[in-house]
């Protein structure tokens, strides 16, 4: 598959345009993907910089074309980079991009169980080598834990008739398809109700791979990584992803509560870039409507 396939990139000019301090500096590119980001990160960097490429996705490693001794190819969830930069010997790097959520080869390959335009088993697993799957998932929580589910990552509405149908079809043994979940649900949700299924789906997809939990270590990760000057750029697609990223670069963390020193003066580990978030053109939008959602917001990394 072609990377251009596999996955457009969003904001890619303008992400990396504000990613790269120094063309000869260390970056990570913490959710490769289809490797279109990383690719033009690159293209920007001099023969002294260097490019990590992180995902935890087995299709991400197995479709990378990259072939450049700037570049290292790193499968693994994006929380544990301190590890790998370890094991590397690098103790800190000049940027940090991450584009966050599924890509465009998740969604339109039926067997990943992502979509609900396919019949396939309810995967959803973005690392598809080990963890719960959505079935499993749906099979192990109870109706209450489902329905937070449904409220906290999709502002489902009927969340809770929702999980009750996927309980009692879960129960019943009769869960096993994508199909068997549209069907078990259409009384609460019919099939026609694309909206509603997208939030379901988006849910369900937010629980078994731990966005959120990944999302807030990727961040407390990233302070303890960048040099001081240094930039995190974060592509979000939706509000709960949205809201701890700007949080954090206004305030230093994920609640957006601010510190201050004796003197009143504000405390905090990033400061933003650029007060609004930068956003995908009309153009963009028409060429790529999966981009239509996203905000790039960039901090840089103040003094340690
Ligand atoms: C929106 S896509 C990135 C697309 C990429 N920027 C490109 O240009 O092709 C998000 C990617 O991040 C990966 N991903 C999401 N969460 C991750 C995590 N916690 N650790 C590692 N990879 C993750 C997914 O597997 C997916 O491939």
């Amino acid at each position: 598959m072609e990377p251009s396939t596999y996955h457009i990139p969003v904001l890619r000019d303008e992400s990396v345009r504000q990613l790269i301090t120094n063309p000869d500096g260390i970056y990570i590119d913490a959710t490769f993907g289809g490797g279109g980001h990383s690719a033009w990160i690159l293209e920007c960097l001099g023969s002294d910089g260097h490019l990590f490429g992180v995902d935890r996705d087995l299709d991400a490693r197995a479709h990378c074309t990259i072939e450049d001794e700037r570049f290292t190819f790193v499968r693994s969830d994006f929380r544990y980079i301190g590890h790998f930069m370890e094991y590397f010997g690098i103790r800190e790097v000049d940027g940090i991009l991450a584009d966050l959520g599924v890509s465009s080869h998740h969604l339109d390959e039926a067997e990943r169980g992502f979509s609900f335009r396919f019949d396939a088993p309810i995967d959803m697993r973005m690392n598809q080598a080990g963890g719960d799957t959505a079935a499993d998932l749906i099979r192990t929580s109870t109706p209450e834990e489902l329905t937070h589910i449904l409220k906290d990552y999709g502002e489902v509405r009927g969340a809770r008739r929702i999980a009750t149908l996927m309980k009692q079809a879960a129960d019943a043994g009769t869960l096993h398809t994508i199909q068997d979940l549209l069907d078990a649900i259409a009384p609460a949700n019919p099939p026609h109700d694309k909206k509603g299924l997208a939030k379901i789906f988006q849910a369900l997809r937010i629980a078994v791979n731990d966005e959120m939990g990944a999302l807030q270590d990727l961040l407390c990760v990233g302070e303890k990584l960048l040099k001081p000057g240094g930039h995190f750029a974060v592509i979000t697609y939706h509000s709960l992803e949205d809201r701890p990223v700007k949080n954090f670069f206004r305030t230093g963390n994920t609640e957006g509560t601010r510190h201050t020193d004796h003197f009143g003066v504000p405390i905090s580990s990033f400061e933003p870039l650029y007060t609004k978030p930068t956003l995908p053109t009309g153009e963009e939008i028409e060429a790529n409507p999966r981009s239509r959602s996203a905000k790039l917001r960039t901090g840089v990394r103040c003094e340690k």
